[in-house]
């Protein structure tokens, strides 16, 4: 039996990382307060010069609350489903050079498997 997936499902791209960049204004924490924005925008402008940008390799896409407030800010890159909770930009250089690069995990970046909202 063949394993090559249906065009259908194959990806337009290979990967995509959303970042969390949900913004509260009810005094509940949220990714925004956490350099969320900025790390985003890192991370997209890093792929980009990397060559890693368009149809067959990486889109950095923006995402709202992605339930796992108690972890951010968070990033999940598909279609691994691999959660990041990163601190500042040279974890973002860590995540793009070694995932979404090298396809090679970032584990000492990992989210907690417990941690949710
Ligand atoms: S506010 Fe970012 S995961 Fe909920």
């Amino acid at each position: 039996m063949s394993t090559t997936p249906p065009p259908h499902t194959t990806g337009y791209f290979a990967r995509h990382i959303f970042f969390c960049l949900n913004e509260r204004d009810n005094g509940q924490d949220c990714c925004a307060r956490h350099g969320a924005q900025a790390a985003f925008e890192h991370c997209k402008n890093l792929v980009k010069q990397a060559g890693l940008a368009g149809p067959g390799q990486v889109r950095v896409n923006k995402a709202g609350c992605l339930d796992r407030c108690a972890a951010g800010p968070v990033a999940v890159v598909y279609p691994e489903g691999t959660w990041y909770s990163y601190v500042d930009t040279s974890d973002i250089d860590e995540i793009v050079e070694s995932h979404l690069k090298n396809g090679k995990v970032v584990e000492r970046l990992l989210t907690a498997p417990e941690l949710g909202r």
